[in-house]
């Protein structure tokens, strides 16, 4: 196995990382490094390099990208229900923009890899007692005692294995037929016939079932709607487990991150001189950048070009999260500096991590309405900039959370505590999903 120590350059700080027992060179660590060292690829080198491709192509408005689900994947929910319901959830969606943007849509699960949270604190109080904050299922647990919180990296083999049985999974289901445009037809249609979503869903969903039936009229070989690419894709925040899983692509001769497809870098992790841009520089993979309401176009230029410096088409894709009150007047001028200097970048909105607040009872939510008006402001800018649209990042669950409140089944402040599951963010629910998968369809109809 090639060395890959030399790689990355020595001594740049990392922000947000867990404080494992014994520090980042402890023995602790070093012995859950090597077994990674050791394990085989989660992903292939060359299906990022397929994936770069398609984000080429949705950068010019040939393809519109589709990223979702958990904020923070747990080992626990790591279940064949759950991920499943994931799957489906976002074949659905996928369908009905695919179906109305007349567009091929860029499949990616938040999923296979999603363990590490950045956290505002490094430490939680309750009471009088105070302990590590949790920071995901790859560092400690989410239980509030002292043992549960303690950073244990024998967890980063845990999310390698629980990433395994998940991509696993999703790879069965995406190759087996699970995905056959025809039966998330069918899926979907269950969706549109309950009352709370109206007449204008079911009016769009007739239209594919129209579509459907006249390809196979066509003679078009109902073989081809069976499989559907699927790409994983986390945060990479914990820098020992991603650089563990960099390897030597025997094709290429350099490095990839088989962690994951796609990686990104966070809003709080992509200081230019840190340590996880250094990272994501020396990889291969297509690579987003989270960027929040004060990036200024310098920030994102000089991102850039440290990032894609010989433009590379599909190498960047760049992921607003600015809210819904900021997203007209924050976003314009980052897309007129970035499309003025020639840079080759796929625009995406994450329209939750602007949009989050505490509701009265003390839980984080969203409101529906602010995260499809965040996604209307995006539409809106790049019609102005004449740029386009590329895709939507968000966090959601196949199952039947309350976690963010409206939406056609009206979801109150009250209603939160009914099942409120998430470790992290709260996530859109398998109706609200789809709600507003049909939402940003229209939106893609009239760009
Ligand atoms: C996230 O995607 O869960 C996240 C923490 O986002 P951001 O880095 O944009 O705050
Ligand atoms: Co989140």
């Amino acid at each position: 196995m090639a060395n890959l120590d030399s790689l990355f350059t020595p001594g740049l700080v990392a922000a947000q990382q867990p404080q494992w027992p014994g520090g980042p060179d402890g023995a602790e660590v070093r012995a859950a490094v090597e077994t990674l060292k050791k394990l085989p690829p989660l992903v292939f080198a060359g299906e990022c390099d397929n994936l770069k491709a398609r984000i080429a192509e949705a950068a010019e408005g040939k393809a519109f990208w589709l990223q979702g689900g958990d904020c923070a994947e747990t080992f626990a929910a790591a279940t064949a229900d759950s991920i499943r319901n994931r799957i489906k959830t976002i074949l659905q969606m996928a369908a009905v923009l695919q179906y109305f943007a007349s567009l091929p849509v860029i499949k990616v699960g938040r999923m296979a890899g999603q363990f590490a949270k950045p956290r505002s604190n490094n430490d939680e109080t309750r009471g009088d007692v105070t302990l590590p904050a949790y920071r995901g299922d790859a560092v400690n647990d989410i239980e509030f005692t002292e043992e549960a919180r303690r950073p244990d990296p024998q967890r980063l083999v845990q999310v390698y294995n629980t990433s395994s049985a998940t991509l696993n999974l999703v790879r069965a289901f995406t190759q087996g037929g699970f995905a056959d445009l025809r039966q998330v037809h069918e899926w979907n249609k269950g969706f549109v016939s309950d009352p709370r979503f109206g007449a204008r869903y079911e009016q769009m969903a007739t239209e594919l079932g129209r579509a459907l039936d006249f390809m196979a009229s066509a003679g078009v070989d109902p073989e081809a709607f069976k499989t559907v690419d699927f790409y994983s894709s986390h945060e990479a925040l914990i820098l020992e487990y991603e650089k563990a899983l960099t390897r030597i692509d025997s094709r290429t001769d350099l490095p990839y991150d088989v962690s994951a497809h796609f990686v990104w870098i966070g809003e709080r992790t992509r200081q230019l001189d840190g340590a996880h841009m250094d990272f994501a520089a020396k990889i291969q993979n297509p690579i987003g950048i989270k960027l929040g309401p004060k990036t200024t176009p310098e920030d994102a230029l000089a991102m850039i070009a440290k990032l894609n410096p010989t433009n590379e088409p599909g190498r960047l894709t760049l992921i607003t999260r600015m809210g819904a009150g900021l997203i007209r007047e924050k976003l314009p001028p980052l897309v007129k500096a970035i499309t003025e200097s020639g840079a080759k970048v796929l625009w995406v909105c994450d329209p939750m991590h602007g949009n989050t607040y505490e509701a009265p009872s003390g839980y984080k939510t969203r409101k529906f309405e602010d995260v499809t008006d965040e996604v209307r402001g995006f539409f809106e800018v790049h019609k102005a900039q004449g740029t386009h649209p590329g895709g939507i990042h968000i966090e959601l669950t196949g199952d039947d959370v309350t976690e963010c409140v409206g939406g056609g089944e009206q979801i109150s402040h009250e209603d939160l505590a009914t099942r409120y599951e998430t470790a992290c963010d709260p996530r859109l629910n398998h109706s609200q999903s789809l709600e507003l998968a049909f939402l940003v369809a229209e939106m893609l109809r009239d760009r």
